[in-house]
């Protein structure tokens, strides 16, 4: 497989994650071919990459030129042998089922040059098993964003059996220099690292409503107003060694570990959702959401607005724009 510069991309799959994707790609000066089997998707698609674009224009992130220069970077099609015969590198944001991925992987196979890499944004299936029946498993790998990808730094790459080693190294080089901060998984995990780790808080965070210790609103409260903050900042393995003064991680250990045994042995670790968590979760949320200060934004567009704004401060004050 050769090493060459990534140019061109092609993107399966025009929803929510590949409009945000491509936004990322051409911001960064590479071309991108959106392919969806649906054209109304393409078109939506269209609007939504434009859309951020402006956005990003008007926030003062890009100029102008840079913005009409992205746009020209990007074309739309409904006929994958289009989209991918002559890229270097294929994102995959089709649904997450089994069947799409493998099939969209075999059209691959078919239409695009066999050195391309075919980098999945699955939420949390096996590469293995989307690679299972490829001709060319070695360059089908996993590259998880989170939500929207453009501005998140983080994509979890994981490596199926066959992944290559130089496929590996291609794709975390090719996102780093999109500006990303790509974390290589050493072995193959449901939910990788970042949503295993989402859902294991969430877990608690229900069972606390639950079991009457406090409301929905709180737990939201709880995490953005304390420990969210310093996550922005650092892992928890840093916030530990800060907190363990001149101790460090091992200070934490000796002054909280024990208490902290009791807790663990307190907490929730059933495996099925609680039945009626649904009901109780969205009547929890409306009514924080009514709560809210008006200028962080009551309606959901209003909250993305509002979070896409803060995003963009935290991103800077990172040094990520
Ligand atoms: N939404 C998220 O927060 C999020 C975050 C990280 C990863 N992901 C993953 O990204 C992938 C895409 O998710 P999404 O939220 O963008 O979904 P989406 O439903 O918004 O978009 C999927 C797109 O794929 C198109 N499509 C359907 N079948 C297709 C086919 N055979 N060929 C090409 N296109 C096809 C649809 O028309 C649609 O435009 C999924 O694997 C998902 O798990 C989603």
């Amino acid at each position: 497989m050769s090493t060459s510069r990534i140019e061109k991309v092609a993107i399966l799959g025009g929803g929510v994650i590949g409009s945000s994707w491509a936004t990322n790609f051409i911001w960064y000066g590479v071309s991108v071919t959106v392919y969806d089997i649906d054209e109304n998707c393409l078109k939506v698609a269209q609007d939504r990459i434009t859309g951020n674009l402006k956005y990003l224009a008007q926030k003062g992130i890009i100029t102008s030129e840079k913005m009409i220069e992205a746009i020209s970077l990007i074309t739309y099609t409904a006929d994958i042998e289009d989209a991918v015969s002559d890229v270097q590198f294929i994102q995959e944001a089709g649904p997450e089922q089994y069947e799409t991925k493998r099939a969209l992987l075999a059209d691959c196979d078919q239409y695009a040059p066999s050195d391309a890499v075919f980098a999945t944004s699955s939420s949390g299936l096996l590469i293995t098993e989307i690679a299972k029946y490829s001709k060319i498993p070695e360059r089908c790998i996993g590259a998880h964003p989170y939500n929207p990808p453009h501005l998140i730094p983080l994509v979890e790459i994981g490596k199926g059996e066959k992944t290559s080693e130089e496929t590996a190294r291609k794709t975390y080089d090719f996102y780093r220099s999109l500006g990303k901060e790509p974390v290589i998984l050493q072995k193959e995990a449901l939910g990788f690292i970042a949503n295993r780790l989402s859902v294991a808080l969430y877990r608690e965070a229900i069972d606390l409503v639950v079991k009457g210790v406090c409301s929905v609103e709180d737990i939201d409260k709880a995490v953005s107003y304390g420990p969210g903050l310093r996550y922005a900042l650092m892992g928890p393995n840093l916030i530990y060694q800060l907190g363990g003064g001149s101790y460090g991680i091992q200070g934490i250990l000796h002054h909280i570990g024990p208490s902290v045994e009791f807790w663990w042995a307190d907490m929730a670790d059933w495996k099925k959702w609680p039945e009626g968590w649904g009901e109780k979760a969205q009547k929890g949320v409306n009514e924080a959401m009514a709560n809210r200060p008006p200028e962080q934004g009551r309606t959901p567009e209003e909250i993305i607005k509002w979070r896409d704004d803060k995003l963009l401060e935290l991103l800077k004050i990172l040094g990520k724009l």
